[in-house]
């Protein structure tokens, strides 16, 4: 496996999975531009490096809602891994756990909530809600998942309804008896989000009536994914979230959003320290990691590089893409005279 280049890792994961698959894993929603302009964005940002620091001891370590980790590097949601290995998420869990990485597992997994919580080890796990129509159906899952000892919900608010792939359709996945999103309620068979089939059954356009709710119905921490404004944020943290995530999902939903580089500093000046603020969408080397955190993230998502680690060589191939971006995160605080993470400070980078 070829970790050292994305672009390479990329292509091996193409050249293995089902058509399919890949079309599912890469595709933006329609032209596809927030998918490719996340990336850019972040490649466009210059750095401002400082010089003469003493960057022998380099320390990425840092706390996510109170659990520590050895650095700030998330597994992303990302429904029905059994497209891409037989084993699916617990194969990922597994090999976050080892690479001492938080994740998040997606409502619309395909391994049962428990078999995942077992492959933890001592890393984080947080779970990523869609909320159902079913109210009581929703409340037997948060049960199920504070029961198996995850830490924190994380509530995906940016896709009311699904965008729309043409990619996707083009190359259209048929669901299997095997692949099932086994946590929801009848089991049914996994069909992505751009199958017609799809569309009304899982998904239930909240209101902030809703994030409330949830606020008071489970313990565990609640975090807010797809925010992309500073008025929204604050509004999240004062219904009780104690985190946001500046996220566009990856551009798979609505297309031509702000990138998620150009939102995060102003729903960081929103939050105002009083709530943590992670982000995704695009991030694929160190030093755009090093710019996500400069400019106020606290920890960063790492969506579709996981998927190509995953369907080419299972857990190793997902904790080399972790192990990888974390010895690039390394490299660029050194060359940037940034020994913690801590100094991370936004006039480390140009804008
Ligand atoms: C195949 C795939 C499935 C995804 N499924 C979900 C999901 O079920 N829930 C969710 O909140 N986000 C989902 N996402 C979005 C990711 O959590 C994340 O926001 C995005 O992939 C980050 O961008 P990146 O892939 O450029 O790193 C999915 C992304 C991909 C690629």
């Amino acid at each position: 496996m070829d970790s050292l280049d994305f672009d390479a890792l990329e292509q091996q994961a193409r050249a293995k999975m089902p058509p399919a698959s890949f079309a599912f894993c890469a595709t933006g929603a329609d032209d596809e531009i927030s998918a490719v302009e996340n990336i850019a964005a972040w490649r466009q940002l210059r750095l401002r490096p400082r010089i003469l620091r003493d960057i022998t001891k380099i320390d990425t370590s840092i706390s996510l809602l109170g659990a520590q980790v050895a650095a700030p590097i998330v597994v992303a949601p990302m429904g029905r891994h059994k497209m891409f290995h037989a084993e699916g998420e617990c194969e990922t869990a597994r090999a976050a756990a080892a690479a001492g990485a938080a994740f998040a597992l997606a409502t619309n997994a395909n391994m049962p909530i428990e078999d995942v919580a077992a492959a933890r080890g001592s890393a984080p796990q947080w779970f990523q809600l869609y909320l159902w129509p079913n109210r009581s159906e929703v409340e037997v899952l948060l049960d199920r998942v504070a029961a198996a000892g995850f830490r924190a919900v994380m509530l995906t608010v940016d896709s009311p309804v699904y965008g729309w792939s043409p990619r996707a359709a083009r190359i259209p996945h048929h669901p299997s008896p095997d692949v099932r999103n086994i946590n929801m309620p009848g089991s049914p068979m996994a069909r992505t989000s751009y199958d017609t089939a799809f569309k009304g059954k899982v998904m239930f356009p909240l209101t902030w009536r809703d994030l409330e709710w949830l606020v008071k119905r489970t313990p565990l921490d609640i975090m807010v994914k797809g925010v992309l404004r500073g008025d929204d944020a604050s509004r999240c943290i004062d219904a009780g979230a104690k985190a946001v995530i500046v996220s566009n999902h990856g551009g798979r939903h609505l297309d031509t959003t702000v990138t998620t580089a150009a939102a995060l500093p102003e729903v960081v000046a929103a939050v105002a320290g009083k709530g943590e603020v992670d982000v995704d969408g695009g991030i694929r080397r160190g030093t755009d990691f090093l710019k996500a955190l400069a400019l106020g993230a606290r920890a960063v998502m790492i969506g579709r590089p996981i998927l190509w680690g995953l369907s080419v060589n299972g857990a190793a191939g997902v904790q080399a893409v972790l192990d990888h971006l974390r010895e690039e995160l390394v490299r660029a605080m050194q060359l940037s005279g940034t020994p913690t993470l801590a100094e991370a400070t936004p006039d480390l980078v140009a804008r």
